[in-house]
């Protein structure tokens, strides 16, 4: 019996020490906004876009596969020619058979000035590129934008032939628990690892009396 009383103390103790993670997550996070803009060139002799897959079509123009690699500048005022804080390296694709030019976008956004510099953000979402304002998905990030969750704010700015200058808002948010906001709920988080410790506890010593 003695073991097994010392092995459901132990356990009292130490199985509540599992939940102060929960209860960090619970925390609400910081929301950054960067205002940044995207200069995809196609063209000329220096091209950061270049199309790597030409889906099969009847028609020329535009087609369902075309994929096209990018190392784009991105800056902090709208002319190509401004400094580069960061550059948005991915790719984008041709993915609607109908209604009309749709791009599903997959890029890091890698920011190399200041503070951020060296850090990501991982965008993934859907282009429609006749809409005014597409929104597309933060899905993670690293080094300041870890764990990040968000979403973008994706608008056309000015066309040069192919080449686009994209307007970006991107909403950054980490530190988590933006989805879990109360301090009701990280006091259930605490009462719950207590509750499962005794509940552990009295199994332990239950088991234990019997062996
Ligand atoms: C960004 O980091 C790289 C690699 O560590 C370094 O070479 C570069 O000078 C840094 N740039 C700025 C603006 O801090």
């Amino acid at each position: 019996m003695a073991p097994s009383l010392a092995a459901a103390v132990l356990l009292f103790l130490l199985a509540p020490m599992s939940s102060p993670a929960a209860v960090l997550a619970a925390d609400g996070g910081t929301t950054t906004h960067l205002h940044l803009f995207m200069h995809d060139i196609l063209t000329g002799s220096n091209p950061t876009a270049v199309q790597v897959i030409k889906g099969p079509s009847a028609v020329p123009g535009l087609a369902f596969g075309d994929t096209t690699v990018i190392d784009d500048a991105l800056t902090e005022d709208p002319s190509s020619s401004s400094a580069a804080v960061g550059r948005a390296q991915g790719f984008y694709m041709m993915t609607s058979q109908s209604g009309g030019a749709v791009l599903t976008v997959c890029a890091n956004l890698l920011l190399t000035a200041g503070g951020y510099n060296g850090s990501t953000v991982a965008v993934m979402g859907r282009d429609d590129i006749a809409a005014d304002v597409r929104e597309l998905a933060v899905v993670g990030g690293t080094g300041r934008f870890r764990m990040a969750t968000g979403y973008v704010l994706w608008k056309t700015n000015s066309m040069n032939g192919p080449d686009a200058t994209v307007e970006l808002d991107v909403y950054v948010t980490t530190g988590g628990g933006a989805t879990i906001d109360s301090s009701s709920s990280s006091a259930a988080v605490r009462v719950g690892g207590w509750v499962s410790a005794v509940f552990v506890a009295v199994v332990v010593a239950v088991v234990g009396s019997y062996v």
